[in-house]
């Protein structure tokens, strides 16, 4: 881990340390409480809800747009991986979100023995910190085989609390 402490590495550790261990892998995904149309699992992490009829969630569908405009062309579409990158429909399988939110904010190096693979650190990045659930919350659902490949069709609409986090964040009016 790095020195500096951005507010966004900041935000990681607090999420960590609220969450107990910080590899603690992630738990059972089912959605058991929606505040405002978002998702949470039973020890509170973010998560998916999807409708019988496949419509899902607007974070979902959000965070299927984020990874695609700043994860994919690294890490493949769909979350299915690359030459450089790792398939991250499988990373989530054992990554949780505290572990997650701390590898996108602060970045990884893997280098040595002919490897030059650098996960980028993206917590200056709004357009990935602003949307940093919904992009772990698409995954964890791509993980779990609980959206197939590619744009989901139907999604529920953007809730305003949904707007107004984003106004928030991004800075934006
Ligand atoms: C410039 C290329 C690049 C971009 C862009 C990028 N990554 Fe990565 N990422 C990597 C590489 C390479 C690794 C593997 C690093 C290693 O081996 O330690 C990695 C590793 C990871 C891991 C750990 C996976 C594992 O199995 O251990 C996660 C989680 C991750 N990236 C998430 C993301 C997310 C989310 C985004 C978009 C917001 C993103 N990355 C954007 C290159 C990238």
């Amino acid at each position: 881990m790095k020195p500096f402490m951005s507010g966004a590495l900041a935000l990681a550790f607090a999420l960590g340390a609220a969450g107990a261990a910080f590899a603690e892998p992630p738990g059972d995904p089912k959605a058991v409480k929606t505040v405002d149309g978002k998702s949470f699992d039973a020890k509170g992490d973010p998560t998916y809800n999807i409708k019988p009829d496949g419509t899902v969630d607007f974070y979902t569908f959000s965070g299927y747009r984020r990874y695609m405009g700043n994860c994919s062309q690294c890490h493949g579409p769909d979350g299915m991986g690359s030459s450089y990158a790792p398939a991250l429909a499988d990373s989530l399988k054992t990554i949780g979100y505290a572990e997650f939110a701390g590898i996108v904010i602060g970045g990884r190096q893997n280098v040595g023995g002919g490897n030059e693979k650098v996960m980028p650190a993206l917590g200056d990045d709004k357009n990935v910190t602003c949307y940093l659930d919904d992009i772990y919350i698409y995954l964890r659902a791509r993980s779990n085989d609980a959206v197939p490949r590619g744009r989901p069709d139907k999604h529920d609409p953007k809730p305003p609390a949904f707007e107004k986090a984003e106004t928030e964040c991004m800075g934006v009016n």
